[in-house]
């Protein structure tokens, strides 16, 4: 199709159409131009493709389909094939099924355990959730579909989420908040971008010319089309002007009336219109003119790949004394109704209609000495005498309990946030009293988000399975007996107690307006500047054998900031199973004039090793992995200096390090005035040259550097005020003997460098 040709040939009323959706799903068409509708359908975990009733809070039901595991179980696998092959199976069904484009991946940074919608992100660390994204996207868009990656942006929580404005500093959204996208946009080639429902610095995301045009287009090089998150269209005609090519699901014709009025009116362009529309049938053409109906979408391999991918991406927190993997001549008990009915995803617009859910208890039938009792229902909190006898019982005669635990689906949903990190009071009594009778407990958690484990004493072993999708009962078989030895680590700490997370304070927000006043220090990055105790950090995960680290190498010890630099570390697996496990690189900045963490995830490579076997990893670092947002630059920026580079287990266990040398290429301009105080400009050479006679003969007038023990003002403390003294307080300490206007000369002169 000649688009350009078509949108020519169109009247105004007709390109002002297609800027909003038909229906819940559906773009409009132009039927005497040969313009197509297309459908598009939530994600990302699987396909929500809503055929009669529609609505985009998973209410109604959608063609049977396969749940892969939500992201917050996926990111934990920390693999970007997993990710990938995710990807590839929903543009597989998405091809079956003739839906274009796939509504996701859903990558806000998680800020607080707290928010309601958590399950579906990825991480609270950008670098992972960008890579992961990007494999994502990659995977679906490797079948012709495109994604939509959401919700742009500083969308991180549920509380008020169609009117908070989420008031975030530039620096914090360029290194926590936007990275994710950037790279879901610059590698991933994401087909399409959705906007939030929120404000971001108090202009709604679907009208901020700055997300939209500036950062989105401009800087990132975005050549595909923004959407709008579901009823997120405030001022349409504002927001055809920011870049909000398409409304969904659309206002019943008023906003399309609207650009119409407001092109003839002159308030906005007509180019606008006809730009939005030429980036909208780009898109969908790509999709029309590879739609392949026939395509094969066997459920049944895909299952199998869930289940392959949730085993991958369980962390085992906990495995004193080696009491798991299980052995089948273990008597096991099985309790909690989680074994039998397993919560495998969250509730919202994310819900697939899986097309059939394996259950801990279908995975373990024929295995031949296990005992089940439900343990606790999920419809109270309050626990159950009989359940839990019948559980203790159990226990009693059993070697080892295996209790499935985790959150009910109404503790954690889109569309409202979490008010605790409490698992439910009947689980954790059920866990209490199993816990006397039996000493080999071993807990599996099915949640979306973390949780608190003040219990955690009366478990040998914990494994967080996340939410792992329809095949998860599968997957927590093959882990628990070593099927598939466990690889998975926390993409998000596990704080001890939730008023421990940094945003704790001012998470929610006062009314409309959520100040993020943690900066960038989220996650990890707060609680290890903190040097504070947390249940699990980032990062954290065990496995059934042992690894050693050696040999860490960079290619260059001493490099400028435009130079890239290869790092290398052997990994060798010394124990006796075959093993997976994920090599963390993060960088340190050693010193600096900015706060900054006290590192940061920069790379992570998955190995498989067998035992004995030695891999050798590589890790590429440029200029972004040992930089931070300058405002002044307003780009960003590498201080001079020495950076370590560290490989860890987790954010909080540095296994091996080397120190680099970075030299900036760049010098940030700074202008001086008669305000600027004594130890910044005793940092320019000139102005040291020239401000020294004046200092010294100052310090001289005042006694400093004189060793007066009588006086009760310290050398050390006559300096510090010197060195915190503006210019123009010179004239009055020289008695007059420098004037301003020798003041003002000596500032022109270093201005003028
Ligand atoms: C959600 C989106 C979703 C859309 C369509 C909205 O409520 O925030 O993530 O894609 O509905 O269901």
């Amino acid at each position: 199709m000649d688009i350009k040709k078509v949108i020519s040939e169109m009247t105004l009323e007709e390109k002002a159409s297609l800027l909003s959706g038909l229906d819940f799903w559906h773009t409009k068409a132009v039927e005497r131009l040969g313009v197509e509708s297309v459908m598009v359908s939530d994600g990302p975990h699987g396909l929500r493709k809503q055929d009669e009733t529609a609505d985009h809070l998973g209410i109604n039901v959608s063609v049977p389909a396969v749940c892969f595991p939500a992201a917050c179980a996926s990111a934990a696998s920390f693999d970007r094939d997993a990710l990938y092959q995710i990807g590839e199976s929903v543009g597989v069904a998405c091809q079956h099924e003739k839906v274009a484009v796939n509504l996701g991946p859903a990558i806000n940074i998680k800020r607080s355990p707290l928010c309601g919608r958590n399950f579906e992100y990825f991480s609270e660390d950008p670098y992972l959730a960008g890579e992961l994204a990007a494999s994502l996207i990659k995977g679906v868009q490797s079948q012709n579909i495109g994604t939509s990656v959401k919700h742009f942006a500083a969308n991180s929580q549920e509380h008020r989420r169609m009117s908070s404005d989420s008031v975030v500093d530039e620096r914090t959204l360029r290194e926590i908040y936007f990275p994710a996208f950037e790279k879901a946009v610059k590698d991933g080639k994401a087909w399409t971008v959705m906007c939030s429902y929120n404000k971001v610095n108090g202009e709604y995301a679907s009208q901020n010319r700055w997300l939209l045009t500036d950062i989105l287009r401009n800087e990132w090089g975005f050549d595909g089309y923004v959407m709008s998150d579901w009823g997120a269209v405030s001022d349409r005609v504002k927001g055809v002007h920011a870049g909000l090519e398409l409304e969904m699901p659309g206002s019943g014709g008023a906003n399309d009336k609207r650009v119409v009025e407001a092109v003839r009116s002159g308030k906005l362009d007509e180019k606008d219109v006809d730009l939005a529309v030429e980036r909208l049938l780009t898109i969908h053409n790509r999709y029309l003119e590879n739609a392949k109906p026939e395509t094969v979408w066997d459920k049944e391999v895909q299952h199998a790949l869930a289940r392959q991918i949730s085993a991958e991406s369980m962390v085992l927190l906990k495995n004193e004394g080696g009491v798991l993997p299980l052995s089948k001549e273990d008597k096991i008990a099985v309790i909690g109704y989680f074994a039998e009915k397993p919560r495998y995803q969250g509730g919202g617009s994310s819900h697939i209609n899986a097309f059939k859910v394996e259950s801990l208890l279908d995975a373990l039938e024929g295995y031949p000495s296990f005992t089940y009792a439900k343990g606790y229902g999920i419809e109270k909190d309050e626990a159950d005498e009989a359940l839990i006898s019948e559980a203790v019982q159990n226990a009693k005669a059993a070697d080892k309990a295996v209790l499935v635990l985790g959150l009910p689906d109404a503790f954690e949903s889109e569309g409202y946030d979490r008010a605790h990190m409490h698992m439910p009071s009947c689980q954790i009594e059920l866990l209490k009293r199993v816990s006397k009778v039996n000493k080999n407990v071993i807990v599996v958690l099915y949640n979306g988000s973390p949780i608190e484990m003040p219990w955690i004493d009366d478990a040998k072993a914990v494994i967080e399975a996340y939410l792992g999708g329809q095949a998860v009962g599968g997957a927590t078989k093959a882990v628990l007996f070593g099927e598939v030895n466990p690889s998975g680590c926390l993409p998000e700490s596990f704080p001890i107690k939730l008023e421990d997370n940094p945003s704790y304070i001012s998470y929610g927000g006062e009314g409309n307006t959520a100040v993020y006043n943690e900066g960038v220090f989220v996650g990890y990055r707060y609680y290890d500047k903190k040097k504070m105790d947390v249940l699990f950090p980032f990062g954290y995960g065990l496995s059934y054998t042992t690894f050693r680290y050696d040999n860490l190498a960079v290619s260059s010890d001493s490099i400028k900031d435009t130079d890239e630099i290869t790092v290398t570390v052997d990994i060798t697996n010394t124990g006796n199973v075959f093993g997976k496990e994920v090599v963390q690189l993060y960088v340190s900045d050693v010193e600096s004039t900015v706060f900054r963490p006290v590192r940061e995830l920069k790379g992570f490579e998955k190995v498989a090793m067998n035992p004995g076997e030695t891999k050798t990893v590589s890790f590429r670092l440029s200029k972004r992995a040992f930089a931070y947002w300058n405002t002044t630059l307003s780009d960003w920026h590498v201080e001079t200096g020495a950076f370590k580079i560290q490989i860890c287990k987790s954010s909080r266990d540095v296994i091996l390090e080397k120190e680099i040398y970075v030299e900036s290429t760049v010098r940030i301009p700074v202008k001086y005035d008669i305000d600027s105080i004594m130890i910044d400009l005793m940092e320019n050479p000139k102005a040291a040259a020239m401000l020294s006679p004046i200092l010294e003969g100052m310090k001289k007038a005042m006694g400093i550097g004189q060793g007066n023990e009588d006086s009760a003002v310290s050398d050390g403390m006559m300096t510090a005020m010197i060195n915190y003294l503006p210019l123009r307080n010179v004239c009055g300490f020289s008695g007059g003997a420098v004037t301003f206007e020798q003041l003002q000369m000596i500032i022109d002169a270093i201005n003028a460098e």
